[in-house]
């Protein structure tokens, strides 16, 4: 089984080397979509999932740009990491030099070069003033590893401030069949989560006996927290519990209030 996991790494959690995705706010116009954010990027499939003030975020650190009519925004077959949203004007998207369609203001483009790591599918040009607010590689990848950090288990009851932080500092890597992810008895410093595949923990009771199957772990499960550093092994002990213990919820709350301060801490 090809394996696949996502890496969180405990150095990450000092404050000094903490890498948040950086949010510059660019005012808008009257016009723009920040009276009405959900209109374009709640009918677009990559947004949808999103909540109001995620989508208000977006919108907000979107920088405006404004091009000269005619010109070509983004070339079939070119390289692309910005996702647009058409802000004012209109745009025209042809491929092969055939007309596919016009898009009107409120339309999100650009997006499938970004998610699916592809090249431009088509060609987009402006026809009629075209002003569009573009979102940053670095800004989806956040919303990405949200959807993710959302759909793990343990993780379900966390806020979306710590689920946010915890996105921050997720990295993804890739195992091959047989690859050894942690060695017992090596110095712990990766906490990781498994998006993709199936890992298999063994345990060596003594130099002379053979490693003992302990368990088989998949999608969402996570391991490598007993080695961290006690603030990180505070906030995983608590998801342990909210995980076994959802009844008692002034308790549950306390953690989760815990947590909270811990992560504002290094934020
Ligand atoms: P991307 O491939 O990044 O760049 C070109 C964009 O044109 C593409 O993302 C979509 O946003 C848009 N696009 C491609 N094909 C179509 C289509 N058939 N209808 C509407 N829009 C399209």
């Amino acid at each position: 089984t090809k394996r696949q996991a996502i890496s969180a790494e405990p150095t990450a959690l000092d404050p000094a080397q903490l890498t948040h995705v950086t949010l510059t706010n660019y005012s808008k116009s009257e016009v723009s979509l920040r009276a009405d954010p959900n209109r374009a990027l709640l009918e677009n499939d990559f947004m949808k999932h999103l909540e109001q003030g995620q989508i208000q975020t977006i919108v907000d650190c979107m920088p405006p740009t404004r091009l000269a009519q005619g010109c070509c925004v983004l070339q079939e077959g070119d390289n692309g990491s910005l996702v647009y949203v058409l802000e004012e004007g209109k745009v025209e998207v042809t491929k092969g030099g055939q007309k596919l369609c016009t898009m009107d203001p409120g339309k999100v483009f650009g997006e499938l070069a970004v998610l699916y790591n592809c090249t431009r599918t088509a060609t987009v040009t402006d026809r009629q003033g075209f002003q569009t607010i573009m979102m940053s590689n670095g800004l989806i990848k956040h919303f990405q590893y949200m959807e993710f950090v959302r759909s793990v288990p343990s993780f379900q009851s966390l806020p979306e401030d710590i689920l946010s932080k915890v996105a921050d500092v997720l990295e993804e890597t890739h195992y091959s069949e047989g690859d050894y992810i942690i060695r017992q008895g090596a110095t712990g410093d990766t906490f990781f989560i498994i998006s993709e595949g199936q890992v298999k923990v063994t345990q060596q009771k003594s130099s002379n006996e053979n490693p003992e199957f302990l368990t088989t772990l998949t999608s969402g499960d996570w391991f490598g927290e007993q080695a961290l550093k006690g603030s990180f092994m505070h906030l995983i002990g608590g998801l342990d519990d909210v995980n076994s213990r959802q009844n008692e919820s002034d308790e549950l709350k306390a953690k989760l209030e815990a947590e909270a301060g811990f992560f504002s801490s290094v934020s």
